[in-house]
Parts: C-alpha cells; sequence; structure tokens
C-alpha cells in the first residue's frame, strides 16, 4: 500500500487508482457527519450543501435513525423476501398512508430509486395489456424532456440527455417524449397504445422546474379522459421537500403511483419503493419482480423511522444542495436579517456556478444573492447560536439548486464562507 495513503493526498490517489472514474470527487476526503455539518479527515467543518442530492434529508446522523438501524441490526437484518417479517407490514402501511393514493394501495420496495423506478415501468406495461387491453409489447410510456429517473440501460434509453446515452446502446424502446409543463405537447404524444404518463412532478436533475400552475392537475385530467395512468417520481421533490409530503399534495392531485427513494433511507440505507393503486401492483404476482434486499427487515424498520421523523417534523436543520440548472435558494428572510458572526472554521461545499441566483420561497421575501452570500445565509441560518432565536414553527431548510457546469469553467469548487462578513455580499 501507498506510504502516503492515511494523508488527504494519499487517499485521493488511492481512491483514483482503484474506483471507476465515473464519478469526478472535489478534492475532499470527508470522516464524519452530524446533522447539516461533514468534517473532513483534517478536522475541518463543512456545511453541506449537497445533502447526497436529498438523500439526507432527515441530515447525518440523526439519532432516532442511528439507533433504529443498531437496534434492528443486532435483531436481523436481512432475511429475503422469501419469509414475512415484523418490519416490512408497518413500514409499508406507513407508506401507503403517507402516499394518500385512491384506496386501496399497495407498495412494492425496492433499494435504490431508479429500481423503483423500473418497477413502475414494468407494472404500468403490465397495467397497459392486461387491464386497458394494449397489443402485446406496443406500450407506451410518455416522459418529458429533461426527466431524470436514474441509469439503468432502460431508463437512460428515455433520457434526453446526451452524455447519459452515449455508445449505451442499443435502447429500450417504447417511451415517447413531450415538453414538460405543455399540456398541448402532452396531448399530441398520447395515444391508443399509451399506458402511463411518467413525471417528477417538479423536474430536479433538470434544474428544479416547477410546472405551470394548475399543471399537475390538468395532467391528472388528461390521464383520466384518456385512460392512461399518471405515475410521478417524486425521488428528489417527495418526502417534505416541498413542504407537503409529496408535491402532488400541493395542487391536490393524486396519481395512481408514486416512486419514493432518497430520504426514505434516513441518510443511512438504499430504500425506495413503487406506490400503487392495488389495480396496478396486484398484477405483479410471484416471480415477477423482485429484490433481494429491497424490503429488509433493516430497510423496512430505517423506512419506517424515517417516515415517522419526517411526520413528527423531527428533522435535523438541513441544507439541501442540488447540483442543478439555475441557482435556487429558499431561507426563511427573518433569518435572514439576523446579522451574525460567521464561524471562521465553515466551508461550503458543492458543484456549480455560484454566479446568479432566483430565490423560491413561497412564504418568504424575495431575495436575489450571490452565491457567498447564500452560503453566509444558510450558515447564520444553521449556526446554533442563531438556531436558538428561531421560531419553533419556522422551517430552517436552505435549498439551493445550481447547474453543473464544467469543472475548468465553475472556478474553485470550494469556497471558503468569509468570516465576520454577515450579510455583506463577497463576490468571491
Ligand atoms: C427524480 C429521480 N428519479 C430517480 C433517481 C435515481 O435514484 P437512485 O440514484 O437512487 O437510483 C433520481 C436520483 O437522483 C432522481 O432524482
Amino acid at each position: 500500500m501507498d506510504a502516503r495513503v492515511g494523508t488527504r493526498q494519499g487517499l485521493i490517489a488511492l481512491e483514483a487508482s482503484v474506483a471507476a472514474p465515473n464519478y469526478a470527487p472535489l478534492p475532499v476526503v470527508l470522516e464524519r457527519g452530524e446533522g447539516s455539518w461533514l468534517w473532513d479527515a483534517d478536522g475541518r467543518r463543512y456545511l453541506d450543501f449537497m445533502s447526497a442530492y436529498s438523500a439526507v434529508s432527515h441530515g447525518h446522523a440523526h439519532p432516532r435513525l442511528v439507533q433504529a438501524l443498531i437496534e434492528q441490526a443486532q435483531q436481523v437484518a436481512v432475511t429475503s423476501r422469501a419469509y414475512h417479517s415484523t418490519t416490512l407490514g408497518p413500514f409499508l402501511q406507513a407508506l401507503v398512508d403517507a402516499a394518500d393514493l385512491e384506496a386501496p394501495s399497495r407498495a412494492l420496495p425496492a433499494s435504490g430509486g431508479c429500481e423503483s423506478v423500473e418497477t413502475a415501468i414494468k407494472a404500468v406495461r403490465r397495467w397497459g395489456y392486461r387491464v386497458k387491453g394494449i397489443p402485446a409489447d406496443r406500450a407506451q410510456i410518455v416522459v418529458a424532456r429533461g426527466n431524470f429517473h436514474g441509469r439503468s440501460s432502460t431508463v437512460v434509453s428515455f433520457s434526453t440527455e446526451p452524455s447519459y446515452r452515449e455508445d449505451f446502446g442499443p435502447f429500450t424502446p417504447g417511451f415517447r417524449h413531450f415538453d414538460f409543463g405543455d399540456i398541448e405537447s402532452l396531448k399530441r404524444s398520447i395515444d391508443e397504445c399509451t399506458c402511463a404518463v411518467l413525471i417528477e412532478p417538479i423536474q430536479g436533475e433538470a434544474g428544479i422546474v416547477v410546472p405551470p400552475d394548475g399543471f399537475l392537475a390538468t395532467v391528472r385530467r388528461l390521464c383520466n379522459e384518456r385512460g392512461v395512468l399518471l405515475i410521478f417520481d417524486e425521488i428528489q421533490s417527495g418526502l417534505g421537500r416541498t413542504g407537503a409530503m409529496f408535491a402532488y399534495m400541493h395542487e391536490g392531485v393524486r396519481p395512481d403511483g408514486v416512486i419514493i427513494g432518497k430520504a426514505l433511507g434516513g441518510g443511512l440505507l438504499p430504500v425506495s419503493a413503487f406506490v400503487a393503486r392495488a389495480e396496478i401492483l396486484d398484477l405483479m404476482g410471484p416471480g415477477s419482480h423482485g429484490s433481494t434486499f429491497g424490503g429488509s427487515p433493516l430497510a423496512a424498520r430505517v423506512g419506517l423511522e424515517a417516515l415517522r421523523v419526517l411526520q413528527a417534523r423531527a428533522v435535523q436543520p438541513t441544507a439541501f444542495f442540488c447540483a442543478h440548472d439555475g441557482l435556487a435558494v429558499t431561507v426563511v428572510s427573518e433569518l435572514l436579517r439576523i446579522g451574525c458572526r460567521i464561524p471562521e472554521d465553515v466551508s461550503v461545499i458543492g458543484f456549480g456556478d455560484f454566479s446568479s441566483a432566483t430565490q423560491i420561497a413561497p412564504q418568504l421575501t424575495t431575495v436575489r444573492m450571490h452565491g457567498a452570500e447564500i452560503g453566509a445565509a444558510a450558515v447564520r441560518l444553521l449556526d446554533n447560536r442563531v438556531h436558538a432565536r428561531i421560531p419553533p414553527e419556522v422551517p430552517i431548510r436552505v435549498q439551493i439548486a445550481c447547474r453543473i457546469v464544467e469543472r475548468s469553467s465553475c472556478g474553485p469548487a470550494m469556497r471558503q464562507i468569509p468570516s465576520n462578513r454577515a450579510g455583506a455580499a463577497s463576490r468571491a
């Protein structure tokens, strides 16, 4: 082993020498996380704007979730679905209740989010053949341009991002595109072989694209009229991230199915699920689908606790960073006015071009901030001393969305927040 392995540079070099180069990580070697904070191997503290693309919505090492994980791991962790368990039923019941679809509904658990997207694709196709009567192998699923649903070969088959597809063909047929937010474009994409419309209610990877008001409700009506299922991928937008349990709840819309992931694992495990009306998921009989780890006793216990913590709003203050197009930040307006010393040992990590900002916050005053200000405001929000002054009913959440730009053009990816400059914009 390389003698320098214990050093930051040594660990980075070791990883680079053995890891496939499908990620280009920042030169930060993380060792520990707690709440919104991360520490590197040299003890430097960072405010985690990345939050693992929302998988860590509860904050790092949430005590209730860690406790549940430990307790269950000591009892039994993985059994396969060849048996029942004490944890799966309660977990899926909580999930079905949280999704609040038209009853009766069911849930099919898996691990990573993309696996549950695959579940949804299989289930809606089967519904298309067995219930709608689409001729064999002709089912179409309508998806949005700019979508992101994961990285499996079928899922990248309908991505519109060239880099996700390059040299990975041949691709899975059966997908048709429409322009997100454009109901006329959607109407044109649906025909008698369409079994489902599959969309993110708010596009994440595409840049936190919020559709026009009423769009989801109009899509729902259109799907009803045309006998097409409506499936929402809420892997990124769900589980409290928009202020409701699921984004579709803002418009009072009920999809036929919803795909849930990321924070469902409480920042500890990959836990995902497809929740859908029984008419769809009851078609998935034994042998049709499955996964060794999906719905394991451990995953179910942590998933249930993750839901409970969210429902009790006992979420640790967390900074969200989504590396996406456009820069958006949500902060509590009155907190922005609190001039608070910025800890000197704080850095902000994240990819992106911090040069432009838009603010999204229904309950908040509109502010436009430079990236450094955003970082400073976030630090103020999450600093414990400020925290103590925040009324308990005010959510403490910073959402930043930022376009991934070429590393060469995004300047220093790691930015030091200037100390003692509360509210003073540094254009660094
Ligand atoms: C909307 C959406 N769907 C699916 C996925 C894929 O989830 P996973 O990376 O856990 O497979 C993601 C991941 O970012 C996502 O944002």
